[in-house]
């Protein structure tokens, strides 16, 4: 189902807003919802077209002051599904290569920004009705699965991916009482240019899993890490 009743009883179809639109796993979510029916709000940095039907807006996650514009732009629009996607990968060395800037940069754009969304965005997801935010994390950021199958560096992603985690939790708590459901999402070594062509997953196969689990999401499920194949990932 792709359309609601909204305040005034018209319908109008789903709405979903995606971060990091521009490419990769995000263009791929935007376009897929674009094809189910749904108003897309793709966000990017950079003006530019995706094509279809589908709506952008400016954003950039790691700059506050875009943040609270785009939440003023989407002033009264009310939105479903909310995809805090947009991600950075930093220095991808060990402890002898870790930069402070690099580790707060990644930080910020991973871990802070979804937060703030959600901030510029509550009343957005309020007035929406089936009210989930997907936080795209990563299995590296798992204290308990993160470092069984590689020995990468990553320190600034795996910690960011961490730490949005706990972001998933903290928010899905807070916004319980609103009916908001929380998820921490992860995608697969998917086959982007941040997955690199090595990669297992192929880009259309992670966001239909995404999707899936997305579009079937309740509050019982909130507060949980779930893989784009349907598996629960520990914490
Ligand atoms: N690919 C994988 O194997 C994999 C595995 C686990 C988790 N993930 C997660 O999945 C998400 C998507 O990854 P991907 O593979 O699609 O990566 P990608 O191909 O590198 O694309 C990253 C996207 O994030 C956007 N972005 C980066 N910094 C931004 C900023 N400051 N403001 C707004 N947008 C920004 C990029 O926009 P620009 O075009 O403007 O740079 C681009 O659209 C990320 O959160 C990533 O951590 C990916």
């Amino acid at each position: 189902m792709t359309s609601s009743i909204d305040s005034t009883g018209g319908r109008r179809p789903r709405t979903v807003l995606v971060t990091g639109a521009s490419r990769g796993l995000g263009r791929e979510l935007a376009s897929l919802y674009a094809a189910d029916g749904w108003r897309v709000i793709a966000c990017l940095r950079g003006a530019a077209s995706l094509g279809g039907e589908i709506e952008t807006q400016l954003l950039d996650v790691s700059d506050p002051s875009s943040i609270g514009a785009l939440g003023r732009a989407l002033q009264g629009v009310a939105i479903d599904v909310v995809i805090n996607n947009a991600g950075i990968r930093g220095d991808t060395g060990g402890l002898s290569t870790l930069d402070d800037d690099d580790f707060v940069e990644v930080m910020r754009v991973n871990a802070l920004a979804p937060l703030l969304l959600v901030r510029a965005l509550r009343a957005n997801l309020l007035a929406g009705e089936s009210r989930v935010i997907a936080n795209i994390s990563s299995r590296a950021g798992s204290l308990a699965e993160g470092t069984l199958d590689d020995d990468d560096g990553d320190y600034a992603y795996r910690c960011s991916k961490a730490a949005l985690n706990m972001a998933t939790v903290k928010l899905a708590q807070d916004l319980r009482k609103d009916g908001i459901t929380v998820l921490s999402l992860h995608p697969g070594w998917v086959k982007t240019d941040m997955g690199g062509d090595e990669a297992s997953v192929p880009v259309a196969t992670s966001a239909a899993g995404l999707k899936a689990i997305i579009d079937k999401a309740d509050p019982a499920d909130s507060g949980s890490f779930r893989s784009y194949d349907g598996r629960r990932i520990s914490w």
